[in-house]
């Protein structure tokens, strides 16, 4: 008789992040292992098979899915974008809003018609979710046609976990809740011309209304030499760009305890790198130190654009948030930036609807974001993640007062975001051209060094190269102009 697993069996693979134990957490070493290999009998586990994954969330998660597809090469698996054709299927999850996991929700209704009609398929979540109890029992309970669940620590346990979900009649499921070791030498699939180089993984910050430390674990800090010998691998196979990633950049190296060596030092030490242009990802603006503005302002390969999330603009809320700096905290650091980079772009994160939210509370947002003039921003209105101190804040304000506040914020950041770019009407930057527009295959979408997307006609062969755009014309959400046919250097 075939016996099915009771959700209690599932506990001996299955060990849920708690969020009590995470808060906890802090005093455990953590490990480099130099030493990840595939066995051999697995290298050929997917040969002649397809693989396809869908990614959601962040650029930490996309430069997961690199891992991920690296792994399944190393296995003989190839990619394909036919989820018929397809023999494993993965969904590479994102929890840090609801719409985000409803979104996956969906998606498994839809690919469970794949799996009846290809029971061979194997269908995986992996990712943020995976690391949340109640979406490892929801997809237990109401999509058990899932074959493998992963969590963001398991990754470079793939090769085992596929083979396993290959050969067993059952679900899959490991996820570990440890605060996770760094695991180098994982096998990365890039493609294109810009890189993504983890610098450090997880967060320990714990922003009330935030789930990224219990998904992610941990604020641990790749060694430099490990991150240096990266970049320079880069460098010499000719990528042009590089994204330094971290939920919190600035904390790099807090958790070394043999060095003294910072994200301003890492900054320092990457900007003597023969790499042409060097980004990072995100900036948490309590961390931000003098050092890191007086090395940002050395520029050359360091791209004048900081990304500086500041999630509201009144203290009550910022401190509610558990943001741990003020209003005027944040605005002498931009003012601090903008003195050591004139030309600096600074873009930014912003929550409206935080539990509680007062109008005036709301205005305070709004005249702040009017001080900093910000390029760019990304605005969210706030998801209660259950588990997380701000699920519990009481909160009486209407879905529909939360929605007009995002409209009115967000037509308060085009004002400003237009500004900027009619400034640089009449300029001629330098810009790298990553590929055609996506619109329209006649247009070449580049980006210039402060990260504005820059449309303009030319060859297909500029391509990869840097070349320089006099700009004509600045609709919103792109600026245009005109290709200024000499060489640039690089
Ligand atoms: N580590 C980055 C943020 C990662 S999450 C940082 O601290 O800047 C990206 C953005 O999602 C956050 O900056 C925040 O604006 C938003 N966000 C996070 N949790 C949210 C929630 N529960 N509801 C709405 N937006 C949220
Ligand atoms: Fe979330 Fe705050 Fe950490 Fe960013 S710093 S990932 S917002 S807890
Ligand atoms: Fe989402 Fe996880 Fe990134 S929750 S935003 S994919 S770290």
């Amino acid at each position: 008789m075939a016996t099915t697993k009771s959700e209690k069996d599932y506990s001996i693979y299955f060990q849920p992040p708690s969020l009590t134990d995470a808060k906890k957490r802090g005093k455990e070493d953590i490990q480099v292992h130099y030493d990840f290999g595939i066995p051999e009998e697995l290298q050929e586990l997917g040969k002649d098979k397809l693989y396809l994954i869908q990614t959601y969330g962040c650029q930490m998660n996309e430069h997961d899915t690199e891992t991920i597809k690296g792994l399944l090469e190393q296995m003989g698996y190839r990619a394909t974008e036919d989820r018929h054709a397809a023999d494993i299927i993965l969904l590479n999850t994102c929890a840090v809003r609801e719409n985000a996991e409803d979104k996956v929700f969906g998606e498994l209704g839809h690919l469970s018609h794949l799996k009846r009609e290809k029971p061979s398929l194997i269908l995986g979540v992996c990712g943020c979710m995976s690391q949340e109890e109640s979406v490892v029992n929801r997809i237990l309970k109401k999509h058990p046609f899932v074959d493998l669940i992963f969590g963001t620590h398991n990754i470079h346990r793939l090769p085992f976990l596929v083979k396993e979900a290959m050969f067993s009649k059952e679900m899959v499921i490991e996820v570990w809740s440890k605060e996770g070791d760094i695991i180098e030498n994982l096998p990365k699939k890039r493609e294109g011309i810009k890189a993504w180089v983890n610098i450090m993984y997880g967060c320990d910050k714990f922003c009330t209304y935030c789930i990224v430390p219990y998904t992610r674990g941990k604020e641990r800090s790749r060694r430099p030499e490990d991150v240096i010998a990266e970049v320079r691998e880069l460098a010499r196979q000719g990528f042009k760009e590089i994204m330094l990633l971290g939920q919190n950049v600035n904390a790099y190296g807090k958790d070394f305890e043999d060095i003294e060596y910072r994200f301003g030092d890492l900054m320092d030490d990457i900007r003597k790198i023969d790499i042409p242009r060097v980004r990072f990802t995100t900036s948490h603006p309590r961390d931000f130190d003098d050092h890191l503005i007086e090395v940002l302002a050395k520029k050359g390969n360091l791209m004048e654009h900081i990304h500086l999330p500041v999630q509201s603009g009144s203290n009550e809320i910022l401190k509610r948030m558990s943001r741990k700096y003020t209003r005027e905290h944040y605005l002498e650091l931009v003012r601090k930036i903008k003195a050591a980079m004139p030309d600096v772009v600074l873009t930014t994160d912003i929550i409206v609807g935080f539990p509680g939210e007062t109008e005036e509370q709301f205005e305070e947002t709004i005249s702040l974001v009017k001080e900093v003039g910000y390029d760019f921003a990304f605005t969210f209105i706030y998801s209660p993640r259950e588990g997380t101190p701000a699920a519990d804040m009481e909160d009486s304000v209407p879905q529909e007062v939360k929605s007009a506040r995002l409209k009115r914020l967000n037509d308060a950041l085009n004002v400003y975001m237009k500004q900027s770019n009619e400034r640089l009407k009449g300029q001629t930057l330098e810009v790298l051209v990553e590929g055609e527009s996506k619109n329209n295959a006649n247009v070449l979408a580049a980006r210039s060094r402060t990260n504005k997307l820059v449309h303009f006609e030319g060859p297909k062969e500029l391509i990869g190269q840097f070349v320089k755009v006099y700009i004509t014309d600045t609709p919103t959400f792109y600026i245009k102009g005109d290709w200024v046919q000499e060489a640039v250097a690089n």
